[in-house]
């Protein structure tokens, strides 16, 4: 190296291991962690259901924030649940009603197979007794930070998302983040107004 300046030179810092300190809770939870596409034959009971619309976009104070981060607080994110013939409630879709952590049913009946269809036919939403959807309003947040607000509404899904692995991982109950479906098609199995996106679709099952 002689006389060269090792000030410019990239440094290599070889870390802890992420379990030399003991392991807590949340870092288990984090470990075990995976996407779940296969479910047992068994019904989501309601007070399961509403323990995951909590974790996706519940209130956790009293000022009304939420279980996940938003940007401003603007909250553009909504949360539907599907729910098929013999679950915890009558089997139809609802919209989560965060400020009264309640449900209101859109839509009657078993849709399951239909907004399968509408994600290029992945099983597991048609096996899974409950699935979650979660949507953005962008305006709620463009209004205030334009294009860039769009880019908030999907982080935000992301953390709510992360919330539903991780609590499923604590209560036995797999789920997996579904990206990949006709948005139009989606929509109109929701029959979700104009300026409503479904972003991630999240089935729910027993292990
Ligand atoms: C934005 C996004 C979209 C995804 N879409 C799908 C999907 O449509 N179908 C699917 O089976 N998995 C989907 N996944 C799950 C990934 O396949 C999965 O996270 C990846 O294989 C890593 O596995 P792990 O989650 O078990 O760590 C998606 C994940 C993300 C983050």
């Amino acid at each position: 190296m002689g006389n060269q300046d090792l000030s410019d030179l990239p440094m290599k810092v070889k870390l802890p291991k992420p379990d030399d300190a003991g392991r807590s809770h949340i870092e288990e939870l984090i470990t075990k962690r995976r996407s779940i596409r296969e479910y047992a034959d068994r019904e989501l009971s309601e007070p399961l259901i509403s323990r995951f619309l909590w974790a996706t976009q519940g209130t956790s104070s009293k000022e009304g924030l939420r279980t996940a981060p938003s940007a401003g607080a603007l909250y553009p994110l909504e949360v539907h649940v599907v729910i098929g013939e013999g679950s915890g409630l009558e089997a139809g879709i609802y919209r989560y009603v965060t400020e009264e952590h309640s449900l209101i049913q859109e839509i009657p009946g078993d849709m399951r197979k239909k907004l399968s269809e509408a994600a290029l036919s992945q099983g597991m939403i048609k096996n899974a007794p409950v699935s979650l959807l979660i949507s953005a309003i962008y305006p709620r947040i463009t209004s205030k930070y334009g294009k860039r607000g769009l880019r908030y509404a999907h982080m935000e899904a992301g953390h709510a998302a992360q919330n539903v692995y991780l609590l499923g991982v604590e209560l036995g109950i797999g789920t997996c983040t579904i990206g990949a479906f006709e948005d139009e098609e989606v929509k109109k199995v929701l029959k979700m107004p104009a300026n409503e996106d479904p972003l991630y679709i999240m089935p729910l099952g027993y292990i």
